[in-house]
């Protein structure tokens, strides 16, 4: 897909069918993870973990399932959404996974050479996961509520689960699957971010 065309096309995916994904599919995502720029190269503090077993996502995401009954605290984070409200009215079917088929798992050395490079780094890798899996026909949504829910409550941490190398945390986490409608090219409002330009300005 053209670039430009792309970036209109991006979105975040919340509905996946049931298709499974196939090796080859979740392989070319991660490959867009490697080409991710990563801070002074290393590529080595980074850990990507797949996980398609139902029964181990529904255990990461209890702690979710305990922040999202806090009705209040949802509505604030997720206010600005463009489908909250759908999202807020999934009471027993809410999954912070969104049922998708795959999670993938960015994980990152601990480390304090250079504090908080690792969500940079994993930003960096979600995002160029997140582009490719647009260009392949396929949807993903960053995770951040799952994997914050558990650091929040210790006890719900089941992080253990992801077999992680010694001293590595998981930081935020990619759901991808296969979408259920078609995503039509959006015209973003370009001006929503704020840009100051300093110096000169060509007219
Ligand atoms: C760092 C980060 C964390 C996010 N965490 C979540 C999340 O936990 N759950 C979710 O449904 N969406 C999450 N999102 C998706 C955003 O809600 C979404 O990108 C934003 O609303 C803009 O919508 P769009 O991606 O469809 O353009 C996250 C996005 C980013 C960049």
């Amino acid at each position: 897909m053209e670039y430009q065309e792309l970036l209109k096309r991006r979105t975040s995916s919340r509905k996946y069918t049931d298709q499974p994904l196939t090796n080859s599919e979740i392989e070319a995502v991660l490959k867009a993870g490697e080409y991710a720029p990563v801070g002074s190269n290393r590529y080595h503090d980074l850990c990507f973990t797949v996980v398609r077993d139902r029964e181990v996502l529904r255990k990461l995401a209890e702690a979710a399932l305990i922040r999202r009954s806090n009705t209040d605290e949802m509505a604030k984070i997720i206010n600005n959404v463009s489908n909250a409200d759908e999202i807020l009215e999934q009471k027993n079917a809410y999954d912070p996974f969104y049922h998708a088929p795959a999670v993938i798992f960015i994980s990152h050395r601990k480390q304090d050479l250079e504090p908080h490079i690792e969500w940079c780094n994993a930003a960096s890798a979600a995002l160029s996961m997140h582009l490719a899996a647009q260009d392949l026909g396929l949807g993903s949504c960053f995770m951040w509520f799952a994997l914050d829910s558990m650091r929040r409550i210790p006890e719900l941490d089941h992080t253990d689960l992801l077999d992680l190398p010694e001293d590595f945390q998981p930081l935020l986490g990619l759901s991808l699957g296969h979408i259920k409608e078609p995503l039509p090219e959006r015209d973003i409002d370009t001006g929503r971010i704020t840009v100051n330009w300093i110096g000169e300005y060509e007219k």
